[in-house]
């Protein structure tokens, strides 16, 4: 069998250190890896007016900031190929077939959309749940097996769309008896931390709509301020106080970003990060030292990628080119999946001469 990567964004803002380790982290190192046939990487733009119907200049904008993005943490075109959602037109034709196979209290049985549904307003009497967005998982279903996509990386807050295309996947092959569909696997990050890395403030989650975010594009001010203001440990007042790690999201952030060799570089008194840790549990240890020591791990990996972003900020026309080429070579893959649905269906009336043959002899 062969092995087919894709994944996708919403372009609804510039990428940040959430996306970084939840998924962009993997998708390089999977690249670099070559241990695939083919590499796919979705702008999923039709899945963001989902939620952003009024508001399609946000999307239209934010296309070329994803691929920006995208570039400059080293996702490279000669690997990968870019794709736009909305250029896909056997998207929405095989959402339209697969939404017979899903029932609605199914889709809104998903814990991802129940949770969206409040945090979007939806559930408010005077708004209402829009049939466009209880359906996404379905369309999402579509852009993975559009592409016959075996392996996801993915953040865990996907897998319960994975687990619907999966469902999906199955009923199709079953219902119809035919192999045309491939079950998708989701990869997930190594550790909890990544997966959901929290917000500066020390909220839940990054998260562009509550202000806590890095973005992957912030400059070193920028940067050192946001770490500056990170959220620690309130009790932890003089440098002598025992301090607490669990919930201090420095250390939090340590955890994602913080490896050995950043010791010997940048604080070269403590061999690793648990000497630290006993340290500020213990008192003497001050939280500006700490968010020091954060911010020039994050300084190191963010310079190469602002680098990169503006070599590729000269070229945008270049980078468009990119992403119009890769979706013209997408929708090869999609229009050819997108036909072995139909034909397993028989709804493929006008492909070859049987549907005629077959109805003609009725009445012969
Ligand atoms: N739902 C994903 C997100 O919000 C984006 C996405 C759309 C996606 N289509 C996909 C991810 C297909 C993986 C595979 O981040």
């Amino acid at each position: 069998m062969s092995n087919i990567i894709l994944t996708g964004d919403r372009p609804t803002g510039r990428l940040h250190l959430g996306h970084y380790v939840g998924s962009l982290k993997r998708r390089v190192e999977l690249q670099n890896k070559g241990d695939y046939d083919k590499f796919f990487i979705m702008i999923a733009d039709a899945q963001a007016l989902t939620d952003n119907s009024g508001n399609p200049q946000k999307v239209r904008d934010n296309i070329i900031e994803v691929m920006l993005d995208y570039l400059s943490v080293g996702l490279d075109p000669n690997k990968v190929t870019f794709l736009v959602q909305s250029s896909i037109s056997a998207l929405p034709e095989l959402t339209c077939y697969y939404m017979n196979l899903v029932t609605l209290s199914r889709v809104l049985r998903n814990p991802t959309i129940k949770s969206e549904i409040k945090l979007r307003g939806f559930d408010n009497e005077d708004r209402g749940i829009p049939v466009g967005f209880a359906n996404y998982p379905i369309s999402q279903a579509a852009d993975i097996t559009a592409f016959k996509a075996n392996i996801i990386p993915v953040g865990d807050d996907q897998l319960p769309m994975i687990e619907q295309t999966r469902e999906i996947v199955r009923s199709f092959n079953s219902t119809y008896n035919s192999e045309a569909l491939v079950i998708p696997n989701a990869v997930l990050p190594e550790n909890e931390v990544c997966n959901r890395l929290p917000g500066t403030d020390g909220q839940a989650k990054m998260s562009k709509s509550l202000g806590n975010c890095i973005y992957l594009s912030d400059d070193s001010e920028t940067l050192k301020k946001k770490v500056q203001s990170m959220y620690t440990d309130p009790n932890h007042i003089k440098i002598t106080d025992p301090g607490k790690v669990e919930g201090n999201i420095v250390f939090t952030y340590l955890d994602a970003f913080a490896s050995d060799e950043h010791f010997t570089k940048y604080l070269p008194e403590y061999k690793n990060l648990d000497e630290l840790k006993d340290h500020y549990r213990k008192g003497g240890l001050g939280d500006s030292k700490i968010k020091m020591f954060l911010y020039n791990i994050l300084e190191e990996l963010l310079t190469p990628i602002r680098e990169k972003r503006h070599y590729y900020e000269q070229r945008i026309e270049e980078v468009l080119t990119t992403l119009q080429k890769g979706t013209e070579e997408a929708n090869k893959y999609a229009n050819n999946t997108l036909k072995e649905v139909k034909n397993a269906i028989g709804i493929d009336y006008f492909d070859n001469d049987s549907f005629i043959k077959e109805q003609s002899k009725k009445y012969e």
